[in-house]
């Protein structure tokens, strides 16, 4: 699957990579409102990987609806529209809205953003909260439903188990690091809001772990994302007890990488003696930590 954000809102790539190769398009955030997201830089390279403080930039839920979903009808792959809200009912609001919408296969909840009600802390690191906004979406919708949790707490287990008693039907593990970049010359800030969100190679390891404990919290099954960038990583998130597995940073330095990594991964699973997938998945709690 493609992450949130990374790979247009609709089809914009396909030329990168044919809608049939993926499992999943996942579309940028999508909010009620039109967003013109934070001021410039809001995004910088790093040494290994982004930092980015897009700021949910979008277009709104009407132009969404208008202009990107028909581009989408027809096409042989599942869409998934991620979806954001400042308040707890916003989303459920969203949700209402697009779930007649011709076109969804689900949502993914993004829980990252913040409450404005609260001081701004995202709803991802509040349990009752996240439980409250999943029940809030699954009240208005029978399409399967997502929660993007953020690594940015201390037991994201716990998140987990939040949203499954929510009524989520899957977690996406995870959203950005919280990072920051400074010129120490100048003084300035890498991103404009001084604080962004980090992601790519450098956070592999992170988002692994968070993938684990989100596994090992819940029955539904776990997403994995975040620094995802060849076949053997993909692997490494199925080892973990993934189902599935996104792509985000990595497509901006190699977008034909998706359309690769079907083969790939056959190609791997083959050389070291693999029959199937299946073979993979939880493996890590199947051997002994010393094997
Ligand atoms: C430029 C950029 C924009 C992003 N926009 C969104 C977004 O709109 N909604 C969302 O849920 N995640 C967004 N993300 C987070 C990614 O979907 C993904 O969770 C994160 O980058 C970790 O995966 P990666 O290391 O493969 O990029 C964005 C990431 C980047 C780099």
């Amino acid at each position: 699957m493609s992450a949130s954000g990374t790979f247009g809102h609709g089809l914009e790539m396909r030329h990168f990579v044919p809608p049939e190769k993926l499992g999943a398009w996942v579309s940028k955030t999508v909010t009620m409102r039109p967003r013109h997201g934070n001021p410039a830089p809001r995004i910088q390279e790093t040494e290994a990987g982004f930092l980015n403080s897009i700021g949910l930039e979008n277009r709104g839920v009407e132009s969404y609806v208008s202009d990107t979903l028909p581009s989408l009808s027809g096409i042989a792959s599942v869409i998934v529209t991620n979806i954001g809200g400042h308040t707890p009912e916003s989303f459920a609001e969203i949700a209402a809205y697009l779930t007649g919408q011709e076109g969804i296969h689900a949502f993914e909840v993004n829980l990252s953003c913040p409450n404005v009600d609260q001081g701004r802390l995202p709803f991802s690191t509040d349990p009752p909260v996240a439980e409250a906004i999943m029940a809030g979406v699954r009240e208005v919708t029978d399409k399967p439903i997502f929660a993007k949790l953020s690594p940015n707490v201390t037991r994201i287990g716990d998140m987990a188990v939040a949203v499954e008693a929510g009524g989520a039907d899957g977690i996406t593990a995870v959203n950005t690091l919280l990072g920051m970049g400074v010129d120490w010359r100048t003084g300035a800030p890498a991103l404009a809001t001084k604080m962004g969100g980090y992601s790519g190679v450098g956070m592999k390891p992170v988002a692994l772990r968070c993938a684990y404990e989100c596994v090992r919290a819940v029955k539904i099954p776990v997403i994995g994302c975040g620094g995802v960038r060849t076949a053997g990583d993909v692997l490494e998130f199925l080892a973990v007890g993934c189902r599935a597995v996104q792509v985000g940073t990595a497509n901006f330095s190699d977008p034909g990488l998706m359309a690769r990594l079907p083969e790939e991964i056959a190609g791997l699973l083959s050389d070291a003696g693999f029959e199937s997938l299946e073979e993979v998945i939880g493996r890590v709690d199947r051997v002994p930590a010393h094997a």
